[in-house]
């Protein structure tokens, strides 16, 4: 039984939900939603607040600062109250309310950037923000998520372990890209210790991140508008593009099934379903990492309004439920009409 003082002291890293009645194919979810900050964004985050420590930068006194949009900074404000540190995080009018309110709860103050700049958009305002504030007071700290090596160590660390450990036999592990801190921790750790198991980034239409051009984004948490300097390519053995339409189709339909997840972990689930029906790979055991779970996202990914609105009447299909996105035999046997659909793309040779 875990008997813990701090919040960040706790975090499930051994619940996996088997998808293979929900997909057709030994797909395996790992949960990374289950601990006091609800989202991936916890292991970064302890990673980089006490790599910081230990090097004296962060200390008594001293002011956390970050850009973030959601998840992060749920966590840094966490890990900040949970130590006695000031939080500001940095975020702007993409931020949902229920995040920025979680913050607030937590102690945090919260710093909406509503103005973007001419080159870089909201993305940059909210960093030029971030280092006037690092110039004016010098007890100011900025993790920096997008550079810290320390998000991608957590990973290394824990997450790429942990899968190994369940799953022995891996054949292909599909990972969402947003910083690429979860990508390149698990990459590097299955590159150096178990180099069989194929590594899938997944990544939303509109994110340039592997080069693929920019374009609107609603689902927050993966996808960037500048290449993230964490990624290196030469880790990861194919990238799958996902609609967010069919990112929201995927997270309906676990709905539907008991499992309400975020739009990240829909993007995931319809990216790795999509891949293995392109490979017909019945025979491969495949995992793949849910970054958080359906809360936050209530009022956005799981409002009809919000949808219909921004994605179309049709987007959940006759039935409104999204379901036979993840039907069993669906996949194979239905053609996918080319606006609606993902673009699998392999960039790189398979194995
Ligand atoms: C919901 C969600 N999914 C996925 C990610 C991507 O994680 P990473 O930044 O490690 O690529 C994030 C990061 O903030 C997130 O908040």
């Amino acid at each position: 039984m875990p008997v813990i003082t701090a919040p960040q002291d706790f975090n499930s890293d051994d619940l996996f939900v088997d998808l293979r009645s929900t997909v057709g194919f030994s797909l395996f979810l790992k949960c990374e939603g289950f601990n006091f900050a609800g989202s991936v964004k916890l292991k970064a985050a302890r990673g980089m607040v006490e790599a910081a420590e230990r090097s004296g930068v962060l200390r008594p006194g001293s002011i956390l600062i970050e850009s973030s949009s959601g998840n992060l900074g749920v966590a840094l404000s966490m890990i900040a109250a949970s130590k006695g540190y000031r939080f500001v995080c940095v975020t702007d009018s993409r931020c949902n309310l229920t995040t920025r309110l979680l913050m607030e709860a937590l102690g945090a103050e919260v710093h909406t950037v509503t103005e973007p700049e001419p080159v870089g958009g909201l993305l940059a305002a909210r960093l030029n923000h971030v280092r006037a504030r690092c110039a004016a007071d010098a007890r100011y700290v900025w993790l920096d998520q997008y550079r810290n090596v320390e998000a991608w160590k957590a990973h290394y660390c824990t997450t790429g372990p942990a899968i190994a450990r369940q799953f022995p036999d891996l054949d292909v592990l599909f990972v969402g890209a947003g910083t690429t801190g979860t990508l390149m921790g698990c990459a590097r750790y299955f590159r150096r210790w178990h180099p069989s198991v194929r590594i899938v980034a997944v990544d939303p239409v509109g994110s340039v991140s592997f080069g693929t051009p920019a374009g609107r984004r609603l689902i927050p948490g993966l996808g960037m508008n500048v290449r993230p300097p964490l990624l290196d390519e030469s880790f990861i053995d194919d990238v799958v593009h996902v609609e967010e339409a069919d990112a929201i189709r995927a997270c309906h339909g676990l709905a539907r099934r008991g499992f309400l997840f975020g739009g990240s972990t829909g993007t995931v689930v319809s990216g790795a379903t999509r891949w293995l029906t392109d490979r017909e790979a019945h025979q491969l055991t495949a995992v793949a990492i849910s970054p958080d779970l359906g809360e936050r996202y209530l009022d956005t990914l799981y409002q009809a309004n919000w949808i219909h609105h921004l994605y179309g009447e049709d987007v959940l299909g006759a039935d409104g439920l999204g379901v036979d996105e993840l039907g069993v035999d669906v996949p194979a046997a239905r053609p996918r009409p080319a606006a609606a659909g993902m673009t699998a793309t392999s960039t790189r040779s398979p194995r």
